[in-house]
């Protein structure tokens, strides 16, 4: 039997509880032995929850946790003290994996353990393993991808006519938003991922801090009928561009003929261009409580397979890149519009 923890009993945490317990025996049949959830730690009075981290550091049984508190701190803290004793930690966390993932994977590496965070980008989507694993030998040009959940389900509900904060709410109750939904709506979270999926391909260090951000505050219903009578949708974009080196979040038109005009509602879309493969595009839930915890255990249980080892994130030691300004909008155009 395998033992884990659980830092964090909010959505995500509490979905990763329910995906182990649901799909026990799915989970035992690609593990090979039984995971069990040994430890749930929450700053709450829940019940049956343990507050000191110490009580699962210091247990030889756990060999992986998952970090689903969000934000820097106490996360950072506690996933540095896991990964100094040897215990693999998987998360969904990307303000931390933006901030401090080359430093914690270097540790990570460095103890024999792994940090794995396939749900801080793309929610259910497997995106980084299948970039790690079977794109390691493509040469990756190009990423634009709609990364951001309640954004979309924002625009999509905007589209049809509804109002921006009766969606927002509605977004939020649904669980896709984050704690400060302006983090959403401003792009930072998009930010976030579209650095940490040019850092993966590209093999430098892009931070959030570096990423061009314009949100989705300033769009209105007469934009809309203006791209829709151009026969084109508003979705907003990370984009990560190789030759030019730069990365960028705006809300882009959309032609109609384009894969991602119609990937709608909390959907996320992702298209990737590899030197050999071509266009690949990825395509599911980019936020939910289900979705994004079957990505964290689906890192558990790699992290699993592989105890005493280190899996390679494409992350540790990563140097910071020299990034490039993205190119500025076409002279009057309140949109880029995405040519291909
Ligand atoms: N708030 C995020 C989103 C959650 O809406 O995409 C998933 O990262």
């Amino acid at each position: 039997m395998i033992n884990i923890a659980i830092l964090g009993l909010g959505t995500v945490g509490g979905g990763v509880a329910e995906v182990i317990e649901k799909n026990q025996l799915e989970i035992k049949k690609v593990l090979g032995e039984d995971l069990h959830v040994k430890y749930i730690l929450d700053i709450r009075d829940l019940p049956g929850v343990v507050k000191d981290i110490n009580t699962i550091i210091n247990d030889p049984d756990i060999k992986v946790v998952c970090e689903t508190m969000g934000g820097k701190e106490p996360a950072y803290t506690y996933t540095h003290l896991a990964l100094e004793h040897g215990i693999s930690v998987c998360t969904s966390n990307k303000e931390l994996v933006d901030a401090h993932g080359v430093e914690l994977s270097a540790i990570a590496r460095d103890h024999h353990c792994s940090y794995l965070f396939e749900a801080s980008v793309g929610g259910g989507i497997p995106l980084l393993r299948t970039i790690r694993e079977a794109c390691g030998h493509e040469k990756i040009s190009k990423i634009a991808g709609i990364l951001n959940g309640t954004c979309n389900y924002i625009l999509t509900n905007m589209k049809a006519g509804r109002d921006f904060a009766d969606v927002l709410k509605e977004a939020q109750e649904k669980g896709f938003a984050e704690r400060n939904p302006a983090a959403d709506v401003e792009g930072h979270d998009t930010a976030r991922k579209i650095a940490i999926l040019a850092s993966m391909v590209s093999g430098k260090k892009f931070s959030y801090e570096q990423v061009s951000c314009e949100g989705i505050t300033n769009i209105t219903p007469e934009d809309f009928a203006e791209a829709e009578a151009k026969g084109m949708s508003i979705k907003l974009l990370g984009v990560y561009d190789a030759e030019n080196n730069s990365v960028l979040v705006a809300p882009h038109l959309i032609p109609k003929e384009h894969a991602l005009y119609n990937v709608n509602g909390v959907f996320n879309g992702i298209l990737i261009h590899g030197n050999m493969v071509d266009d690949l595009m990825f395509y599911g839930r980019g936020a939910g409580k289900l979705p994004t915890a079957s990505a964290v255990v689906s890192d558990v249980i790699e992290c699993a397979k592989n105890i005493g080892k280190n899996i390679n994130n494409n992350f540790a030691d990563l140097e910071p890149a020299n990034v490039n300004k993205a190119p500025e909008k076409p002279q009057g155009q309140k949109f880029r519009v995405l040519d291909s």
